[in-house]
């Protein structure tokens, strides 16, 4: 039986590949307190996984915009994956006590996850529009240009919709041809039109199947978001975010926003 290579004249090929001295350098907890770590790494794994997903629906747009909506679905599956990764990332969070929280939050200060860049570039993908969700970051001139690119770019659901256009689905002009940067309205046309595609189409048509993994990953977006509003409420009640919003009601209200919102609305219909 062959054992493992011991023998490495420099840095092990894992540590150069990893870049585990540069990862856990990050690691810089602003206390003592015990349950920091967990609340850091959580962060920073979700930070990750948020880089992840963005550069997947990138790709799930231009597999689109190529007329391949399998090759768009089989992007989305994955990111479904992940989305199931990232919710159950939450759980390392769930023994924290307000008290304990309360050890290290001051040592927060302004920081907040509202201010993630890369977070927000996944709500704009997703088709979640809003200019002022950008200014945050207008001290970072390269973020803040290619979130405003973003936010100008056609969404990965006006990338499906003008796909729907070209299947011979009848999508207003309107829709077509708005302005991306603007926040979505939705179209009784296009919910008739998703009424369609699980009516008359089923399991194995490309369309159908592009349907349930967009609704899938609608799904698991908004577990992520309940959970985290848990996450809120348990280790912080419902006091005022370390971001200056209001915390878990600001919350709440973010989240009635659905992605993808005429594949929700057309279940009525069918
Ligand atoms: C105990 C844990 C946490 C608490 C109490 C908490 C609290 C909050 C609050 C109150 C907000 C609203 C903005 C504000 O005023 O700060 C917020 C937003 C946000 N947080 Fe957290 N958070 C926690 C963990 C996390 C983690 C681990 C992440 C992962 C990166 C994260 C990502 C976000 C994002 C992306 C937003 C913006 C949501 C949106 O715009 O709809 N949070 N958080």
């Amino acid at each position: 039986m062959r054992t493992p290579t011991v023998d490495f004249a420099h840095r092990t090929p894992y540590d150069e590949y990893v870049g585990t001295d540069v990862l856990h350098a990050l690691l810089r907890p602003r206390t003592d307190e015990p349950e920091e770590p967990a609340f850091l790494v959580t962060t920073q794994v979700m930070e990750l996984y948020f880089g992840l997903i963005r550069t997947e629906l990138e790709l799930a747009v231009r597999r689109l915009d190529e007329d391949d909506a399998a090759g768009a679905t089989a992007v989305l599956r994955r990111v479904t994956r992940y989305l199931g990764v990232l919710t159950a990332a939450w759980s390392a969070l769930g023994t924290l006590t307000p008290p304990r929280f309360n050890a290290f939050r001051e040592k927060l200060g302004e920081a907040s996850g509202f201010q993630s860049a890369m977070y927000r570039h996944v709500e704009f993908l997703l088709g979640n529009k809003s200019e002022p969700m950008t200014r945050p970051h207008r001290g970072s001139p390269e973020t803040y240009r290619e979130l405003l690119a973003a936010l100008r770019a056609p969404s990965l659901y006006d990338a499906v919709l003008a796909l729907l256009s070209r299947s011979g689905h009848p999508i207003p002009a309107a829709t077509l041809t708005r302005d991306p940067a603007d926040p979505y309205e939705p179209s009784p046309v296009v919910e008739a039109a998703w009424v369609r595609v699980y009516t008359e189409l089923g399991p194995g048509d490309t369309l159908w199947e592009l349907a349930e993994a967009l609704t899938d990953v609608a799904e698991r977006f908004s577990e992520w978001r309940h959970r985290h509003l848990m996450a809120v409420r348990r280790t912080m009640g419902a006091k005022i975010g370390t971001g200056g919003s209001s915390g878990a009601g600001w919350l709440e209200r973010t989240m009635g926003r659905d992605v993808f919102p005429e594949l929700w609305s057309a279940r009525t219909a069918m």
